[in-house]
C-alpha cells in the first residue's frame, strides 16, 4: 500500500463535530448496451459495452477517487472540518488527476494538481476547467508526485488534505466495484453474467471488478489484457512479487504504471470465490487499432487505454474464443469501455498513420 498522508487531527479537536451525513457520489449510472451483433465475428456469448467514458470525468476512475474524496469528506465532517479547510491533491497527469479535480469540485473543496512538465496540453486545461491549481513539476509522475508531498507535508496546520493515488487505496476499490453493482441492476437475469474484460494498469479496476463480482455473488472470469510494453502484471506474476518495472513506455500511456498492487497479485492467485482471473497481452498497435476501429462503429474517441481492452471485440477477437469459448450463446460478457481523456480526435487520425507505417514495414 502506498504512503497516505493523513491529516494531524490534533488540530481540529477544537471544533464541534458534525452529525455524520453521508454525501452523494460524485459519478453518474453510465450505459450498458448489448454490441453482439455488431461485432465484425460472432462472439461466442452476449457482448455487453459498460460505457465508462460517460462519467463527467471522461473515465471510470470518477467512481473510485471519487469515492475516495467523498469518504475523506465525511471524515473530516465528522469532526467538524468546515469544506474551506480541506484540500484534494493529486499527481497524475491523467485520467485520475481529472477523476480528483472533478470531484473536488463536485463537493465544494479546492484542489491541487501537480503534473510533470510533459504532461498532454489537454490534461491541463482539463484540470483548470475543473477549478483544480496546476502545478507543472519534474520530468515524471515519481518526481510531481514527490513534489506534491512536499507541498502537503508543509501546507497549513488547518488544512485537511486528502492525497489522492491513481489506484492504491480500499476506498478506490470500493468506488470501483459500484460499476459492478450497477451491472447487475442493469441486466434482466444477473445469473447470466458470467465474466468481464478490462485493462489493467495498476490494477484498481481489476480490485474494484473482482470485489464487485464478490459483493454480487458473481462467479465467473475476469480477462484481464495489459500492452506488451507495458506488462506490470505480467512481470510481477512472473516474480510472485511487488516489483517496480524500469521504463515502463506504451502508447497506452494510463496503463504504463511501473508497480501493480499487493491486492492485484492476490486476487489473480485466489481461486476461491468462484472467480477465475486471465490476462494477455497484445500489442501497443492492437491498442490503437482497437481505438480507431471503436470510434468507426461507435463515433467516440477513446484513450489506447481503453483501447486495450476493447481489442478482444476487433482485430484480436481470437482472445475472446481463447477464454470463453465454454460460455453459452445468452450468457453475457461485459467489457468494460474505461474511456480516457487524453486521446483528442486529432491524435486518433495520428495513431491512423502510425498504424499503417508499422503495416509497411512488415
Ligand atoms: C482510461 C484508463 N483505463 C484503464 C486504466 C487502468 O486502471 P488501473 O490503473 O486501475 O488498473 C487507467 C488508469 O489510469 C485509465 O486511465
Amino acid at each position: 500500500m502506498s504512503e497516505i498522508l493523513q491529516p494531524n487531527l490534533n488540530t481540529y479537536s477544537k471544533l464541534k463535530p458534525n452529525t455524520h451525513k453521508k454525501l452523494q457520489s460524485s459519478h453518474s449510472r453510465t450505459s450498458l448496451i448489448d454490441v453482439t451483433d455488431k461485432l465484425p465475428i460472432q462472439p461466442p456469448c452476449r457482448i455487453l459495452f459498460k460505457n465508462e467514458m460517460e462519467h463527467a470525468s471522461g473515465s471510470f476512475k470518477l467512481r473510485g477517487i471519487g469515492n475516495l474524496v467523498k469518504t475523506s469528506i465525511e471524515k473530516a465532517q465528522s469532526k467538524g472540518i468546515p469544506l474551506n479547510q480541506i484540500h484534494v491533491f493529486a499527481s497524475s497527469g491523467g485520467n485520475a488527476g481529472l477523476a480528483a479535480a472533478y470531484s473536488a469540485k463536485f463537493y465544494n473543496v479546492s484542489c491541487t494538481v501537480a503534473i510533470p512538465i510533459i504532461a498532454k496540453p489537454i490534461i491541463q486545461t482539463k484540470l483548470k476547467e475543473f477549478g483544480a491549481r496546476v502545478i507543472l513539476f519534474g520530468n515524471s509522475i515519481n518526481e510531481a508526485d514527490q513534489h506534491l508531498k512536499n507541498i502537503i507535508n508543509s501546507a497549513s496546520q488547518d488544512i485537511f488534505p486528502i492525497y489522492c493515488h491513481p489506484f492504491d487505496n480500499p476506498e478506490i476499490w470500493h468506488g470501483h466495484s459500484t460499476l459492478v453493482d450497477e451491472v447487475s441492476q442493469q441486466v434482466e437475469n444477473k445469473d447470466k453474467i458470467k465474466g468481464f474484460v478490462c485493462s489493467f494498469g495498476g490494477g484498481g479496476l481489476y480490485n474494484g471488478i473482482y470485489q464487485g463480482m464478490v459483493q454480487n455473488d458473481i462467479s465467473g472470469d475476469i480477462l484481464l489484457l495489459e500492452t506488451a510494453q507495458a506488462p506490470t502484471l505480467t512481470e510481477t506474476i512472473k516474480a510472485n512479487n511487488i516489483i517496480q518495472l524500469k521504463n515502463v513506455n506504451s502508447l497506452a500511456t494510463s496503463l504504463a504504471c511501473s508497480y501493480t498492487t499487493k491486492q492485484s497479485l492476490q486476487y489473480y492467485q485466489d481461486r476461491d470465490n468462484g472467480i477465475q482471473s486471465h490476462l494477455e497481452l497484445i500489442d501497443d498497435m492492437d491498442a490503437l487499432r482497437a481505438c480507431i476501429a471503436y470510434n468507426k462503429c461507435c463515433k467516440k474517441t477513446v484513450e489506447p487505454a481503453c483501447g486495450t481492452a476493447l481489442s478482444v471485440c476487433y482485430d484480436k477477437i481470437d482472445l475472446l474464443f481463447k477464454n470463453f469459448s465454454h460460455l453459452k450463446k445468452d450468457d453475457i460478457l461485459v467489457i468494460v469501455v474505461c474511456g480516457g481523456s487524453c486521446t483528442t480526435d486529432e491524435e486518433l487520425k495520428q495513431f491512423e498513420q502510425i498504424l499503417k507505417k508499422s503495416e509497411t514495414k512488415l
